[in-house]
């Protein structure tokens, strides 16, 4: 239904998911949770990273192995975006973090820019864009807008929620890049929430609710 998109399937991303939705999960359970929940997707969607040949030494003997060729960049949208961060570093430490500041106008529901910081040689890298939640898509559509002002190609969304309306909208706007998410939701509600979805994450997150 969704070109632009992957829904990703694994009974411990679901499981983790759960968790999240839950109104009761206190804020600790939560941050812990998402970051465990990232470092699977990230997991699961890391197959193509490039590798190049080493040669080394084993306690045993000489050995032939592959080690990762590409410089990772992980791109966190502020603030929920942050909740990913750790896990995914845990998974892939030697990457680089940049970080865009975006939040959405509550009566307009239009992305407005705070604060931008990438490190140099960004262009190259290979990035992951992460926001957990994918409502209107105005927030990642804006973000990926960013990121190609600044000659970036290689970008990839890791979502945890996306909405229908904000995957047609990011495709319309954005057809070249791809998002990956746990769960496709039903719809979005008058203020821009996602239904069933999990409340605002950045608050439940941070404890600001
Ligand atoms: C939330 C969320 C996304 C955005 C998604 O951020 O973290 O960035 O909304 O909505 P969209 O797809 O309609 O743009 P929010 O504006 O609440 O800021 P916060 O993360 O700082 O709380
Ligand atoms: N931002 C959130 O944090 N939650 C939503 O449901 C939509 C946007």
């Amino acid at each position: 239904m969704f070109p632009n998109a992957t829904i990703l399937k694994h009974p411990l991303i679901e499981h983790k998911l759960s968790i999240l939705r839950d109104r009761d999960t206190p804020n600790p359970l939560f941050r812990e949770t998402l970051n465990e929940l990232s470092y699977l997707i990230v997991y699961e969607i890391t197959r193509d990273l490039a590798l190049r040949p080493v040669r080394l030494q084993t306690p045993l003997a000489p050995c032939d192995a592959q080690q990762l060729a590409e410089q990772v960049l992980l791109v966190p949208i502020l603030r929920a975006g942050l909740g990913m961060v750790e896990g995914i570093l845990h998974l892939i430490p030697a990457a680089k973090v940049g970080h865009i500041g975006v939040y959405r106008d509550e009566q307009t529901l239009q992305p407005v820019e705070y604060y931008c910081k990438l490190p140099p040689g960004a262009e190259s890298m290979r990035v992951f864009l992460l926001d957990p939640m994918l409502a209107t898509g105005g927030s990642l559509a804006y973000a990926i807008a960013r990121l190609k002002e600044k000659g970036i190609r290689r970008i990839t969304v890791v979502s945890v929620l996306a909405a229908p309306e904000g995957l047609q909208a990011l495709h319309a706007a954005h057809p070249d890049v791809h998002v990956y998410t746990a769960m496709l939701d039903e719809c979005l509600n008058g203020q821009g929430y996602i239904l069933p979805g999990l409340g605002d994450c950045g608050d439940r997150l941070f404890g600001t609710l």
